[in-house]
């Protein structure tokens, strides 16, 4: 079961724009990182949601969607996300904030597979302004934005393709289907 929500978990970037996200799901989501593991146990995170049009309108210009195709501007009009999870590290905890970067990795995926546990789905955006953003949502001092978690209900297929050795692992849209190839069991597999 697991493996079926890991393989729905993709990385989506259009949404049903009338489909609102409560706070309270945030909050379900939110809840569910909180368990998850952390280098000292310093759990160096808090968390932005967002899930009312302004707010998720101030975040959207800010992100930066799919950089491997030119000719694609991430979410049109009207399936942009309808809420948004910000990692935000903690320089009280750690003024290094690039040593929690794993850290950052297992909180976000763990909200994403929550998420789709749900029936939603989502994108991790890394590719924004941290200063711009910070500025925009209003962060205290000692909080780095390090991840957007980007969400709502996909209205988009993708589709896992097997990537066969040495291939381009770049992904694709076609005829308005995004592809996504992943490279082979046996291709990865070091050891006994
Ligand atoms: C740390 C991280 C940062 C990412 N940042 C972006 C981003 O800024 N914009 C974007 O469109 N996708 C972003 N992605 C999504 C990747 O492009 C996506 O994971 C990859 O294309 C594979 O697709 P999949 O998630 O469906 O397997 C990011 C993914 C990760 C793990």
């Amino acid at each position: 079961m697991l493996k079926e929500i890991v393989k729905k978990n993709r990385s989506y970037r259009s949404f049903d724009g009338n489909h609102a996200i409560g706070r309270e799901t945030l909050l379900d989501l939110v809840d569910c990182a909180r368990y998850t593991p952390s280098s000292v146990n310093l759990q160096p995170f808090q968390y932005f949601i967002s899930c009312t049009p302004e707010t998720n309108e101030t975040i959207f210009p800010l992100t930066a969607w799919a950089r491997l195709l030119p000719n694609y501007d991430g979410p049109a009009e009207g399936h942009h996300p309808t809420g948004y999870i910000v990692v935000c590290t903690d320089k009280n905890i750690g003024p290094n904030t690039d040593r929690f970067r794993t850290d950052v990795g297992i909180v976000s995926q763990t909200i994403m597979l929550a998420a789709t546990e749900k029936g939603l789905g989502g994108c991790m955006i890394g590719n924004f302004d941290k200063e711009k953003m910070a500025a925009a949502l209003k962060l205290p001092e000692n909080l780095v934005p390090s991840l957007v978690l980007a969400l709502g209900k996909p209205d988009e297929e993708i589709t896992l393709l097997d990537l066969e050795k040495g291939g381009d692992s770049k992904y694709f849209r076609k005829d308005g289907r995004h592809f996504v190839p992943k490279r082979k069991l046996e291709d990865i597999i070091l050891g006994d």
